[in-house]
């Protein structure tokens, strides 16, 4: 059967840190604080003039590079993004300029945190209908631009960064063979009054600040998050013990823990990257997954659960044969 395959990961993390105790001295917060309620340590902070298309570009040119392909090889590009550099055109098209890729598809998905799993649901289907042959997909945000940073409830717990794959249409045994096996999306936008923007082209006219309940998005996280990973197991014919890695999309160490808890796994199943990234939120997963990829962690064979959920809200989860 023919299935898509990820032949190549990369990342970029701008190179600025701030450190909690950075941000101590601008909003009133502290680093206990922050490392007891999140886990996060430090994130990476965009420098001016540095746009997300920047940021997707060096990812995607690592993953071209682990992957052995040229920007030429590729026919569709796909980037998620909730922070694009402009209303339009698309980043990805910018991008694809940048890389020097061709005439190939070009387009944006906007889930937000959920963004690489919606971009990889779509870029999976197009591979496996034989309408593209190669793809590179890259979660890329800039969240710094958005954040209130006089809102200390907000502004601790995001950074800036990009993560790319490169995947591949392939014919391959059903039973043993490496790719996406199933994924599966979900939205309510009964719910997006807890998790937004307030401002766009279309309504203020302005780019707007992240604005966040983070309790009740907390509380759904959780039970979303685990129901999700439930569905895309069913969907494979597979069981929580049989996951190798968890690669989450990283927005707080509580909800990683807690939704690991709920599957019956421990801590070290799962790549956790938000003590050093803090929420990237469509770079997080792909960040995530590069990381263990790169640290020798993920293996050919490896079963891998990707799993997101972000404002909308959004969530998916994907089931993956590395
Ligand atoms: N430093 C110090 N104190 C703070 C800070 C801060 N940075 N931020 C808030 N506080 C204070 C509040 O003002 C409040 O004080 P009060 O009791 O005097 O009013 C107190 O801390 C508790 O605030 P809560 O918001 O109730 O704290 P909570 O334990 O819920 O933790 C947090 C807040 C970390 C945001 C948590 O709710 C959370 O992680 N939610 C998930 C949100 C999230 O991760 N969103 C990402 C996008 S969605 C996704 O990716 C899944």
């Amino acid at each position: 059967i023919r299935r898509a395959r990820f032949v190549g990961t990369g990342s970029y993390l701008p190179a600025n840190i701030v450190t909690n105790a950075d941000l101590a001295s601008r909003v009133e917060t502290s680093d206990e604080w922050i490392v007891e309620r999140t886990g996060i340590r430090q994130r990476h902070l965009a420098a001016e003039g540095e746009f997300t298309s920047d940021l997707a570009v060096a990812a995607g040119q690592r993953a071209l590079d682990a992957a052995g392909l040229s920007a030429r090889d590729i026919d569709l590009l796909v980037v998620a993004t909730a922070t694009p550099d402009q209303t339009f055109p698309a980043t990805a098209t910018v991008v694809q300029n940048k890389l020097g890729m061709g005439d190939g598809a070009a387009f944006d998905v906007a889930a937000v945190c959920s963004g690489f799993l919606y971009g990889l649901s779509i870029v999976e289907a197009m591979l496996r209908a034989g309408q593209h042959k190669r793809a590179l997909l890259i979660g890329a945000e800039t969240f710094s631009r958005i954040l209130d940073w006089e809102d200390r409830g907000t502004c601790v717990l995001f950074g800036d960064g990009a993560g790319a794959a490169v995947l591949i249409a392939e014919e391959t045994d059903e039973a043993t063979g490496q790719g996406v096996l199933a994924t599966r999306l979900h939205a309510e936008g009964a719910h997006n009054q807890l998790l937004y923007v307030d401002g766009g082209p279309s309504s203020t006219g302005t780019v707007g600040k992240l604005r966040m309940a983070g309790r009740e998005v907390f509380r759904h996280a959780v039970v979303n998050l685990a129901g999700v990973v439930r569905e895309v197991l069913d969907a494979a014919d597979l069981q929580e013990s049989q996951i190798d890695w968890i690669v989450p999309h990283q927005a707080n160490l509580r909800i990683l823990d807690a939704t690991a808890r709920k599957l019956g796994l421990g801590m070290d199943r799962v790549i956790v990257t938000v003590d050093q990234h803090a929420n990237t939120s469509a770079a997080s997963v792909p960040l995530a997954l590069d990381q263990g990829v790169q640290d020798g962690r993920v293996k050919a064979g490896d079963l891998l659960i990707l799993e997101a959920m972000g404002g909308g809200f959004t969530w998916g989860a994907s089931a993956v044969r590395w």
